[in-house]
């Protein structure tokens, strides 16, 4: 399957130059998605060079598979794991050290355009949203199984939306007559909810709770938190970490857990500011509009 036509790797000209790429190198890409950055990294670290990719859906290791075929088996290794537990992942490969990271966050196209995996409202699929369908809660558990509190929470912090509590209210009232099965009806409800107080916006109305529930249900922020906590210990000295994040609670998590890095003596942090991609970029590539990218430097 080829899926370089719908897909462009956000900000692949920064992260080669971020991750001052070398032939020879071993680089860890934790998000490898469709493999679109990890073609930029082979490109670079062969013919001595090593690249270990890692995805929690299974779906985007066939994809990477086909994608770098053309490299060679031997160049590359892809695997199925959470990069919460990288520590794991790479002591069961006996790599004890790597010279550099890539964390690419959030869902990619694929995800994105397949209606029965439930990331988007604009079809009817089932209330899924697990990136790793074997594996945690659902969509469909969230919104029909947790409590008011446990809703309103969700949808305020992890979407910042200021009308969580229409909303949550909503989906209780609607749950008194049976779960909420789908996507369509779920982003029906919300519309209903607050779709006026939306008309002047430019996003639809279910964007903001659409992506609580998917933080809540992959619990991205843990996962990022305690990805870059145990990466670190595997990086080279002078060697990087590099990350792009798409909403500001996962570029906060990165910009502090950066600094504490740096404070307790483990990097530095060469991006002081995110780097953002260029106009042209976001006119090309709409999904790469909201990405900052950070990065960090062992010492
Ligand atoms: C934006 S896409 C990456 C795209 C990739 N850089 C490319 O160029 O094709 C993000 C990918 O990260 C994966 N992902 C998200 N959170 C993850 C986690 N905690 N562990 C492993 N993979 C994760 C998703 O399944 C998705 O395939």
């Amino acid at each position: 399957m080829n899926n370089s036509v719908f897909h462009k790797p956000v900000m692949a000209r920064e992260v080669i130059e971020s991750l001052s790429l070398k032939n020879g190198y071993k680089i860890l890409d934790a998000t490898i998605g469709l493999g679109g950055h990890a073609r930029h990294i082979l490109e670079r670290i062969l013919p001595d060079g090593f690249l270990i990719g890692v995805d929690c859906d299974e779906n985007a290791l066939k994809f990477a598979k086909d994608q770098l075929a053309g490299f060679g088996s031997k160049t590359h290794t892809l695997l199925h794991g959470n990069f919460r537990n990288i520590d794991e992942i790479l002591s069961g490969l006996a790599i004890e050290a790597i010279d550099g990271a890539l964390f690419d966050l959030g869902i990619s196209s694929y995800q994105l355009n397949d209606a029965g995996r439930g990331f988007g409202f604009g079809g009817d699929g089932a209330l899924d949203m697990r990136m790793d369908p074997s594996r945690g809660r659902s969509a469909y558990d969230i919104v029909n199984r947790l409590k008011r509190d446990e809703l309103e929470n969700i949808i305020r912090d992890f979407g910042q939306e200021r009308y969580f509590r229409r909303i949550a209210g909503f989906i209780i009232t609607r749950r008194k007559d049976g779960p909420i099965e789908s996507t369509g009806e779920l982003a029906a409800l919300i519309g209903k909810a607050v779709g006026r107080r939306y008309r002047s916006q430019r996003i639809h109305p279910a964007t903001r709770t659409f992506q609580a529930i998917r933080i809540a249900v992959n619990e991205e922020l843990a996962n990022l938190e305690e990805g870059l906590s145990r990466v670190v210990d595997f990086v080279r000295p002078r060697r990087r970490i590099c990350v792009i994040s798409f909403h500001s609670l996962e570029d906060r998590i990165v910009k502090f857990k950066f600094r504490e890095l740096a404070k307790s003596g483990k990097g530095r942090v060469i991006t002081k500011k995110p780097l953002t991609p260029t106009i042209e970029e976001k006119r090309e590539n709409p999904r790469s509009r909201s990405a900052k990218m950070r990065t960090l430097e062992k010492i």
